[in-house]
């Protein structure tokens, strides 16, 4: 996006200490360096404000440690800061600890998401007043559609929602707010369904990250049942350059999916990993890194395949992902390997415990 005659923004970003919306909080930082940014998350295990660090004396940042449930904050916050803009990324996010416990997943993704939506609804005659617009985007992913068959198209804006977990079915809640406060108030809201990321500063649970790691500590790759369930994936810079043009030209009341046209079975992207951290780490011990791979029991309920067709995004605001699989993938290894400081510490004792649960 091009930054000669924009209108700076005030946006605020929520988990943004989290995966993606640290991804995206340093990519605004960088692309829009007039814009007052910030930062709402409640570091819970999978936020880390270190992600950040490079950013907190910059005078247009602000960190707030707060929860998006806490409806007189965020009120105070869209006031003070004459918010324009929401980015909505604070969830939690993981399928194995919505099977484990869902409690958590209902409160921060369908009450914290209505909080926010209603906070910004009470708040917004007063931008309006002003003279400014506003939006609401609300970062959602593909699991909300439910699970493909081999031969099924890809799922697009108008897939019928069938989530099949405790997490998809609070976000597949989340997204039915979002799309209610369009249509009944006339907020600008625009919903977004992602598929599976990958890239720097992905906490170590998640599948990229979680076998990366293992193979630098000599550890079993597990790969749930068959290892043939099938994701779409894409690398985080290039979602967070998805959300960046949505933000800009995207209409409210409008749904986007975004994908990477990159398909592939989780026991290849297990073996493509192996193979680049054979060739990028060649003095690891245990080699070929392929021999650490382990089937495990399957996750219950695990869906089959996702698969994303990105065609309106792609022909109505002109974007597309800027790299492949292959070449995502070798950054984050890369990546990986250049930053243990950031991924040791927290594999925790806490972390632990829940790896014990989950891999027993
Ligand atoms: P993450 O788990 O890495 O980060 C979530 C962040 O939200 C953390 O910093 C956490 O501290 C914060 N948070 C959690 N509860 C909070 C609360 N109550 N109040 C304030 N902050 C809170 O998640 P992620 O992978 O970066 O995902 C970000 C968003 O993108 C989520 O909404 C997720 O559903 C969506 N998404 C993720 C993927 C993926 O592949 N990871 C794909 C598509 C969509
Ligand atoms: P994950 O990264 O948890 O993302 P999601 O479940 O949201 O798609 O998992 C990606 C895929 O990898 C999914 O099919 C489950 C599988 N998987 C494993 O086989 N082993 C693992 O240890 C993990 C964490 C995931």
């Amino acid at each position: 996006m091009s930054n000669s005659s924009r209108t700076p923004r005030s946006i605020l970003i929520t988990g943004g200490a989290g995966f993606i919306g640290s991804n995206f909080v340093h990519h605004w930082c960088e692309s829009y360096p007039d814009d007052r940014v910030v930062v709402l998350d409640a570091l819970t295990y999978a936020g880390n404000r270190a992600t950040l660090a490079d950013l907190e004396e910059k005078p247009k940042f602000r960190f707030v440690d707060g929860d998006i449930c806490d409806r007189d904050l965020v009120e105070t916050l869209l006031r003070e800061e004459s918010i324009d803009t929401v980015a909505h990324f604070a969830a939690e996010s993981h399928v194995d600890r919505s099977i484990l416990g869902p409690d958590a997943f209902v409160q921060t993704n369908v009450i914290g998401t209505f909080v926010l939506l209603e906070a910004f609804r009470q708040y917004y005659p007063a931008l309006t007043e002003a003279g400014k617009s506003g939006l609401f985007l609300h970062v959602s992913t593909d699991e909300v559609y439910g699970s493909l068959e081999p031969d099924d198209p890809a799922f697009s804006e108008t897939t019928s929602y069938e989530p099949n977990s405790p997490y998809s079915a609070s976000k597949a809640s989340s997204d039915h707010f979002a799309r209610a406060y369009f249509h009944t108030y006339g907020l600008p809201t625009i919903i977004t369904n992602c598929s599976n990321n990958y890239g720097p500063y992905h906490f170590p649970e998640k599948l990229v990250p979680l076998m990366c790691i293992n193979m630098l500590l000599g550890k079993p790759l597990p790969v749930y049942g068959d290892g043939l369930n099938v994701r779409d994936w894409l690398f985080v810079r290039d979602h967070c350059t998805a959300l960046d043009t949505v933000i800009h030209l995207g209409k409210p009341g409008e749904t986007y999916n975004i994908g990477g046209n990159n398909e592939v079975a989780n026991i290849d992207l297990v073996k493509m990993l192996c193979g680049l951290m054979d060739e990028l780490a060649p003095n690891l011990p245990t080699r070929p890194s392929e021999s650490l791979i382990t089937y495990v029991k399957d996750r219950a309920g695990h869906d089959r395949r996702y698969a994303i067709d990105a065609t309106k995004i792609e022909t109505e605001l002109g974007w597309k992902p800027s790299v492949t699989v292959e070449e995502g993938l070798r950054q984050t290894v890369e990546w990986y390997l250049a930053n243990e400081a950031w991924w040791k510490p927290l594999l925790s004792a806490e972390y632990q415990a829940y790896y014990d649960t989950v891999y027993q």
